[in-house]
């Protein structure tokens, strides 16, 4: 379902069909299941029933997450604002619900519902994030490290990774407690396919000039380097911090 009322968002906002494919291929291919078995096991830990995928994109982590025997049987929402994205997730996950959604305004959930929210590369909205996950509930936000495509980065021109990003993360998190961080980083070789697709996916995209395109064009096999942080918070209860 769309819940997106009122004004459009802009043509911006939100993964367009070619990202959501680039991204179902790449991610099919298992080079980020890493971070989704940490991911899961972070989850896990806090013996969630509702878990919820702010930003799910076509659903990757949601469907790990289910797939996995720690959390099989959970009750899973995902939502996204695109609606190639959705529509992708919906398809390939049946047991989850998922919404066309705008974190920025309103996750539709009911309050203090959420027991694990994770939010993977997609945007935050505090606020919401504190009605709709329960006191003691966690929420798992994950961003590139420093070295996250380092190599690929520098060779291709591609965007920079925000400095200082969890601790801005961490001070904007009005309702939450950090109460763990995990790296998550390996290397892969990647056919030409799949570094297209990689860079595809991401905003990337939307920022290549013709002379890089036609050199990433020429490549047949290259190394990555992928690394995450996981930020695991903890909803307040009450008022009170949780030690
Ligand atoms: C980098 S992708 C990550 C997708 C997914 N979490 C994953 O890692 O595969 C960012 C996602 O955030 C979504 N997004 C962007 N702005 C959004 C908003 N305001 N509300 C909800 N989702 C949004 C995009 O459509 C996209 O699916």
């Amino acid at each position: 379902v769309n819940l997106v009322t009122g004004k459009a968002p802009s043509a911006t906002q939100g993964d367009d069909m070619a990202m959501v494919r680039a991204r179902r291929a790449f991610l099919s291919r298992r080079y980020y299941q890493p971070l989704a078995a940490a991911l899961a096991e972070v989850a896990s830990a806090a013996e969630p029933h509702v878990i919820a995928d702010f930003g799910c994109g076509e659903g990757y982590y949601l469907g790990e997450l289910m797939g996995g025997p720690q959390l099989s049987g959970v009750a899973a929402y995902g939502t996204d604002i695109s609606k190639p994205a959705i529509a992708a997730a919906a398809k390939a996950y049946p047991a989850a619900q998922f919404a066309v959604a705008d974190t920025n305004r309103l996750i539709p959930l009911a309050g203090a519902v959420v027991d694990v929210g994770i939010c993977v590369f997609a945007p935050r909205n505090p606020a919401e994030f504190a009605r709709v996950i329960a006191p003691g509930g966690r929420l798992l936000v994950a961003i590139p490290a420093q070295a996250h495509l380092a190599d690929l980065r520098e060779r291709f021109g591609l965007l920079g990774i925000e400095r200082d990003k969890a601790t801005k993360i961490t001070a904007q998190l009005g309702g939450f407690t950090l109460a763990s961080t995990r790296n998550v980083s390996h290397t892969a070789r990647l056919d030409g396919a799949a570094l297209r697709d990689l860079i595809a996916m991401t905003p990337n995209a939307r920022h290549m000039d013709a002379g890089t395109s036609a050199q990433l064009a020429d490549v047949r096999v290259t190394n990555a380097e992928f690394e995450f942080e996981i930020l695991e918070f903890i909803r307040y209860t009450k008022g009170n911090e949780i030690s």
